[in-house]
């Protein structure tokens, strides 16, 4: 029976019963009319394990321990649409296999602040890389039957206060920053879910927020599938029943039944029954996701599970995922039989089970000794706690190596959900540790797994650093890799680097605050507020190296009916096999006030043989160069002479040329 006629059949009360959810994941059942429960499962890195039926506490079955994935920022780090498809179709085929309707993925919220307490969740400062990366993901999971949930719309870019901090921000900076990726989502990627956010925008919870749900996303974007709540984020029936929410989840009122849109919204509607059309809208929706699920049909696909191909895909993203942020001279580790001293807090630190919803039940994980040990079988690995500073510098004198892994976890008030990080300091003694082994032994490694921006005080003192979010079941192994040269390094950061909190435009414009916050940083995030105010940062965005090195020659830029086209040649000078991401930043003509010197406009990583040269041509859509005008309320061309740049890095373009460009 197609949806509409299910929706006639369909009693008040179980319209009701479609609209709020009967346990902490899942929507109930219809089974008189044959409509299955919809399931719903965390996370962007994996299937959680199974949750008590109405509680957060994990089963602890050993049936539930799933492929432990790279991080957001570490898939995003890899600049590979490729791999993210790949990850998006390894959620969907476990999914499946434990019987999951809509995988809870991916984030996508800007990392706005160094200080947001969820940004290992997500991808990137920058609104076309968010899109570029989420979009290729959601088709991966979408395209195996189950749905995908982009999240959380819109503007939850920190963790403190979360459920009620109201949010701030003009109207450009909503449109041009903060509302890319969900317009991606939706346009690019027909999205089948998305999830609100628990803060507030224009004083309005945006589980059930006029403007950017009713307005925006059902209005402007033409969203048709499900909006459903962050987990207990709805907070009032009137609003959730006028402001487009179409499911209510996670509610912890006791009985399901007080749901803000169960007995009560039954109560709204039975004495409004001209209500009732706008109850339709909600469960129609719900109706329409069941069918483009296949749900109930044995067309359906079955799904597996921790497969070796799941693992393989684990294994590559966090491969793709690492970024060599320094290299003087040092590594790849050519004695294999070398002495090798592995220290730091985060050596054999499992991460898979922490930071919130993210968690997974990991079928297992590599840490980065054990990584190093199962690729160095012939080297004499040590390993030892880093926090006897004396014993610590006796080791490290003695090793022909040290590799130290420091960084965050996901401890609370780090990389975890509910809390922002209070500053960019190195949890515990790191930078002391740290300063000793680099001072004790010229062929140390410093490895820094982090989900977001922390101060390194002891950079110029290190020949070697490595960059990583949390990459995952295989990231031992990958790591070993690169230590080793058998993958050559190829992630680019994703957000900038900053030497200080202070130099970030988050905190020099200001606008990180818990009860009101207003975005004054406005349109200038991250590496665009950098670019205009003329700061270094201590890495910048789409920074990362290889071993080797790459030419980039013959840029030549023309104007088509659809856009720019931009061609350029890359060859790789080294001896060993190169993935380049080539990035292309646009700048607006100059007489256009107030605007970022440049900006991501396009990118593509190219395989390169040793000393092969290749062809990289680039197309940008004539709507990427539009620009919201306050004024008048809309995005609008603006005719004049663009800059287009070319290179490895938002601050390394060594190709760029003027490009007059007219509206056609
Ligand atoms: C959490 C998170 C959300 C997650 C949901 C279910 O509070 O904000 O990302 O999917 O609840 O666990």
């Amino acid at each position: 029976m197609n949806h509409e006629a299910l929706l006639a059949e369909l009693t008040l009360e179980e319209k009701i019963d479609l609209c709020h959810a009967q346990d902490k994941f899942s929507v109930a059942p219809i089974p008189r009319l044959g409509i299955e429960s919809l399931v719903t499962s965390d996370g962007p890195n994996g299937i959680r394990e199974e949750q008590a039926a109405d509680e957060w506490r994990g089963l602890g079955r050993e049936e539930d321990k799933a492929t432990y994935l790279p991080a957001e920022t570490v898939l995003a780090a890899t600049w590979n649409a490729e791999l993210c498809k790949l990850q998006g179709q390894v959620l969907a085929e476990e999914a499946l296999y434990r019987g999951k309707d809509v995988v809870l993925a991916p984030g996508i919220n800007i990392i706005r602040t160094p200080l947001g307490g969820r940004n290992f969740e997500y991808i990137s400062e920058d609104p076309y890389l968010t899109a570029a990366i989420a979009v290729p993901y959601i088709l991966g999971i979408q395209e195996n039957d189950v749905a995908a949930c982009v999240k959380h719309y819109a503007l939850n870019n920190q963790e403190t206060n979360r459920g009620e901090v109201n949010i701030e921000v003009s109207r450009r900076a909503l449109y041009e920053i903060y509302l890319k990726g969900f317009k991606a989502a939706v346009k690019d990627a027909d999205v089948a879910c998305v999830m609100g956010a628990y803060n507030c925008y224009r004083n309005q919870h945006c589980c059930h927020n006029q403007h950017l749900v009713n307005d925006v996303l059902k209005g402007e974007l033409g969203f048709q599938g499900v909006f459903m709540s962050d987990w207990a984020g709805t907070k009032d029936t009137r609003e959730a029943l006028y402001n487009g929410l179409d499911l209510e989840m996670g509610s912890e009122r006791g009985s399901h039944r007080n749901d803000h849109m169960a007995d009560a919204l039954l109560e709204l509607v039975r004495s409004n029954p001209n209500l009732t059309p706008l109850v339709d809208d909600k469960v129609r929706r719900s109706l329409r996701l069941h069918d483009r699920l296949h749900k109930g049909s044995a067309l359906r696909k079955k799904g597996s599970f921790n497969t070796p191909e799941h693992q393989h895909v684990a294994y590559t993203v966090a491969a793709e995922g690492i970024i060599m942020l320094k290299n003087d001279d040092l590594l790849p580790i050519k004695d294999s039989t070398a002495h090798i001293l592995v220290t730091g807090p985060n050596a054999d630190l499992h991460q898979s089970n922490g930071g919130g919803s993210s968690a997974i039940a990991a079928f297992y994980e590599i840490t980065p000794l054990k990584g190093i040990q199962n690729r160095f079988p012939n080297a004499t690995i040590e390993y030892i706690d880093s926090q006897d500073i004396i014993q610590l510098e006796i080791s490290a004198r003695k090793a022909d190596w040290v590799i130290y892994c420091g960084g965050l976890n996901h401890d609370l008030g780090f990389d975890c959900e509910n809390e922002d990080k209070a500053n960019m300091k190195l949890p515990s003694n790191q930078d002391l540790e740290i300063s000793t082994v680099l001072s004790s032994n010229p062929n140390t490694v410093v490895l820094m797994t982090c989900g977001s921006p922390v101060e390194m005080p002891w950079i110029s003192q290190a020949r070697a650093v490595l960059w990583t979010g949390y990459a995952g079941m295989e990231f031992g192994n990958a790591l070993a890799d690169i230590l080793l040269g058998v993958v050559n390094p190829s992630g680019k950061l994703t957000y900038t680097l900053p030497r200080h909190l202070e130099d970030h435009p988050s905190t020099r414009y200001g606008g990180y605050s818990f009860e009101n916050n207003i975005y004054k940083d406005d349109i200038f995030v991250g590496y665009r507020g950098y670019d205009r105010d003329h700061i270094d940062p201590l890495f910048c965005f789409g920074h990362g190296l290889h071993y080797g090195s790459v030419d980039y020659q013959a840029l030549v830029c023309q104007q088509d009916e659809a856009g720019i086209q931009a061609t350029f040649r890359l060859t790789n000078t080294g001896s060993q096999p190169i993935k380049e991401t080539a990035q292309l930043y646009i700048g607006h003509p100059g007489y256009i006030a107030d605007r970022p010197p440049r900006e991501l406009k396009a990118f593509s990583k190219v395989l390169l043989l040793p000393g092969e040269s290749k062809e990289v041509s680039l197309h940008i859509p004539m709507e990427e160069l539009d620009i919201y005008d306050e004024r008048e309320g809309c995005f609008r061309f603006y005719d004049g002479d663009y800059q287009i740049f070319v290179g490895a890095s938002s601050r390394d373009l060594p190709l760029s040329t003027i490009l007059n460009i007219a509206s056609r």
